[in-house]
């Protein structure tokens, strides 16, 4: 993994919740001292302070400077390793909060190896697009014994993310019982996901898994389901050719390719020749706005300065115009995975002009959505909804009855306020209302 990622996700845990985590495990276990404790990604090694709780101590630390700054009681050690290589297991409790790193930045390689090695082991093929805890989750399950304990401070999302899908079903093949609880305090302040403590009970066999949302004293409130209401979290379904929803077009770098309008102008570029209208948010839109015609879109982005030329790189042929301003782009395009996949690192594959524009977060009951009647492309966490063939009044009632769907109600929230709906979800809405 790259060094700047590496780095990032150094986030220490706060000693009131690594205290935590060691009452909710020996709780599980009547208070019991375990004989065997691995902390995958242990930093320095903050999990083994608690030396009553163990009789032996193993934290495997890829920093070697973080492990070298360990100071550890006896029958603790920290190793110089990766964890996704660690050999040893047998552990009764596998306890700590292990790197969240997303997916695109991840080293290719390593995740290949670390794929390959959880088919082999286990037969779950998880997906390439697993966050790096949610890889640590599975290897903590694969490293404790058959009655051993899980319990780690991760992301609450994985309950719900399709990346994790594999992992939830691995746990319920094997019967194990989960209980997740999502803190209703902010537990990092620099990190934007809501955390949660989830643990793997693998002596229970019946499987199940319960929700709840704890305190940082922790106490713990039962929730009926994963949402936090009493509304089972939406469920995941294709569109269909007719109406389906999808993610905004990701080129590969907004600032590369999503122009304003003095960049347009600077570099000459003709509108519908070089660049298209797009969208990259919806947040600054007034809640009365109901559709993005021409006017909208050229006060509320063009005027306001934001990023919305969309650049025509997708074509077989640019204008010399467009291709000064690709020259001019000089090597920043390197740093987006995207660009360096493709044979040309400017060919994007185009989106269809969506017929509504919806924005995938939201913070209150329900989330934006505009009549595209100026034809904007959406882009990144804006998501286009395609109603092939809709008459316009169709397209209203759509988007009508989409401001009027409860999606608080449905969704998982992810980061403290922000809530996020997927664009698989998105269609089980459409199918719902349409
Ligand atoms: C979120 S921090 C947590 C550190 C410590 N356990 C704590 O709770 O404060 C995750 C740790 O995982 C380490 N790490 C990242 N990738 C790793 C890997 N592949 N193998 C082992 N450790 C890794 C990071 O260096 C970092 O120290």
């Amino acid at each position: 993994m790259k060094i700047e990622h590496l780095s990032r996700c150094q986030v220490s845990t706060p000693p009131e919740i690594v205290d935590l985590l060691w009452r909710l495990a020996l709780e599980r276990r009547q208070g019991k001292a375990f004989s065997r404790v691995l902390d995958l990604g242990a930093g320095d090694a903050r999990f083994a302070r608690a030396r009553n709780a163990y009789e032996s101590y193993t934290g495997v630390e890829l920093d070697k400077k973080k492990a070298q700054a360990a100071s550890l009681p006896a029958g603790a050690k920290v190793q110089v390793a990766d964890a996704m290589t660690w050999k040893e297991a047998g552990f009764d409790l596998c306890i700590g909060n292990p790197p969240y790193i997303r997916h695109h930045n991840l080293d290719r390689e390593w995740r290949a190896k670390a794929l390959e090695s959880f088919s082999k082991q286990a037969g779950v093929n998880m997906k390439s697009t697993a966050n790096a805890f949610v890889l640590f989750l599975l290897q903590a399950l694969l490293k404790t014994t058959d009655d051993g304990l899980v319990v780690q401070l991760v992301p609450f999302e994985w309950v719900t993310r399709p990346s994790a899908k594999e992992l939830r079903a691995y746990i319920d093949q094997m019967g194990w019982r989960v209980s997740v609880y999502r803190f209703n305090a902010k537990i990092f302040p620099s990190v934007l996901t809501t955390a949660s403590i989830s643990i793997i009970d693998k002596s229970a066999k019946m499987g199940g898994w319960e929700f709840g949302e704890i305190g940082r004293d922790g106490t713990i409130k039962a929730l009926e389901h994963a949402s936090g209401s009493s509304s089972a979290v939406l469920p995941y379904e294709k569109g269909t050719s007719a109406l389906y929803s999808r993610r905004g077009l990701s080129p590969g770098g907004q600032d590369i390719f999503v122009l304003t309008e003095q960049e347009r102008l600077h570099f000459s570029l003709q509108k519908r020749r070089d660049v298209v209208p797009c969208v990259t948010t919806l947040r600054h839109i007034p809640v009365e706005t109901k559709e993005l015609d021409g006017d909208v879109f050229q006060d509320l982005y063009v005027a306001a300065g934001k990023r919305c030329w969309l650049i025509r790189s997708d074509k077989e042929n640019v204008s010399p115009e467009l291709k000064t301003y690709l020259d001019h782009v000089g090597e920043r395009w390197k740093k987006y995975s995207t660009c360096t996949v493709r044979s040309t690192w400017w060919r994007y594959r185009p989106h269809p002009k969506p017929t509504l524009l919806f924005s995938s977060a939201f913070v209150g009951k329900t989330s934006k959505v505009l009549i595209n009647s100026a034809g904007a492309i959406a882009v990144g966490t804006v998501y286009g909804i395609i109603a092939a063939n809709a008459k316009s009044t169709t397209a209203g009632t759509l988007a009508k009855r989409l401001r009027q769907y409860d999606f608080q109600q449905r969704v998982v929230s992810h980061s403290n306020n922000l809530k996020k709906v997927e664009v698989k979800q998105l269609n089980a809405v459409l199918a719902e209302i349409s």
